[in-house]
């Protein structure tokens, strides 16, 4: 049987805006994030800690983080030494690491090896679990990578259980370019699902690239997961992989689930609301049905 609860981890705010070429302003992030807690969206990513030479979007991190943080999980993302260490710095209570299951999109993405990225994340990882912080680790490229093709599941498999060796509490998986169909989504999941501690949250994390994330997310809740990650407006795309596009969008999401009788405590029309924020900065278009339907009535 279905969950009958869904716990919805918002991106917008770090994978949907990412990959914007306009700046946009501190106070505009702000304010999304702000009407995206609103809406009651439970957890979210805020930011990133990475270099504003590869991703200039995310230069104020520092500035968002300071106006943003509350009671609830808000994760900032972070690869490496530096980024952790801004993290300390930050005041912030939950990280996101993140890997690519393949070396190549991995080197492209953070300018390591997938084994070079998981040598220098081990120790560090035990020290935030040692402070008490809470560590979600993103598995890029868990079902195809834009640069190999396919990528086996026992590649995704070892890879968890290896994080799941080094502590964290989540791991997140993650179709970054959109090419996983739903059978694949159930097998992976399943098979992560009997081989991982059940203590260790599972998340799905779908772009939808070619139309297949909603049935993903279904093929997830086959298999049992209750966690997914989404971004308002369907924006978001990773800039190291080409051709990736946007998230799933929450609001697409949360109209699946709630019809289908799943809970999520976020409210619809409040995510959409949040969407105008940002809507004249943006110079996608939006990949979201409901939003659509909503600006073209
Ligand atoms: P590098 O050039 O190899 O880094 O980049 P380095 O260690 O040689 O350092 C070069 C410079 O960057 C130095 O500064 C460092 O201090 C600085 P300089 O001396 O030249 O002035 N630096 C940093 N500055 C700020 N924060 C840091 C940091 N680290 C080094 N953390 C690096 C390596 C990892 C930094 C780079 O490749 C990078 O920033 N990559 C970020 C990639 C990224 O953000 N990708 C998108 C997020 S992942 C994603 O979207 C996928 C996900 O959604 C799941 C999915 O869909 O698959 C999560
Ligand atoms: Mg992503």
């Amino acid at each position: 049987s279905l969950p009958d609860k869904v716990t919805i981890i918002e991106v917008g705010p770090r994978d949907g805006l990412q990959n914007e070429k306009n700046m946009i302003p501190t106070e505009t992030k702000v304010q999304f994030i702000k009407a995206l807690k609103q809406a009651n969206l439970p957890e979210m990513e805020l930011t990133s800690f990475v270099s504003p030479k590869w991703v200039p979007q995310m230069k104020d991190a520092d500035e968002v983080i300071e106006q943003c943080l509350d009671q609830t999980r808000n994760f900032v993302l972070a690869p490496n030494q530096k980024g952790i260490e801004r993290f300390y710095q930050s005041g912030a209570n939950e990280i996101a690491v993140f890997v690519g299951a393949s070396n190549t999109f991995n080197k492209k993405n953070i300018n390591k090896t997938t084994n070079e990225s998981l040598e220098e994340l081990k120790p560090l990882i035990s020290d935030l679990k040692q402070n008490g912080k809470f560590v979600r680790a993103c598995i890029s490229t868990a079902f195809y990578c834009p640069y190999e093709g396919k990528v086996a599941a026992e590649e995704v498999i070892k890879l968890s259980e290896t994080f799941a060796n080094y502590g964290v509490d989540e791991l997140s998986v993650a179709d970054t370019v959109g090419m996983a169909t739903p059978k694949e989504v159930y097998d992976l999941l399943n098979s992560l699902k009997s081989n991982l501690p059940k203590g260790i949250m599972l998340t799905g994390h779908f772009h939808n690239t070619r139309g297949t994330a909603l049935a993903n997310i279904y093929a997830s809740l086959e298999a049992g997961v209750d966690r997914f990650d989404s971004s308002a407006g369907g924006l978001g795309g990773c800039p190291f992989a080409p051709g990736a596009s946007g998230n799933v969008a929450t609001e697409d999401v949360l109209y699946m689930l709630h019809g289908m009788g799943i809970e999520t405590g976020v409210d619809i029309e409040k995510v959409i609301k949040a969407v105008d924020i940002v809507a004249p900065y943006m110079t996608r278009t939006f990949d979201s049905k409901l939003y659509q339907l909503q600006k073209n009535n």
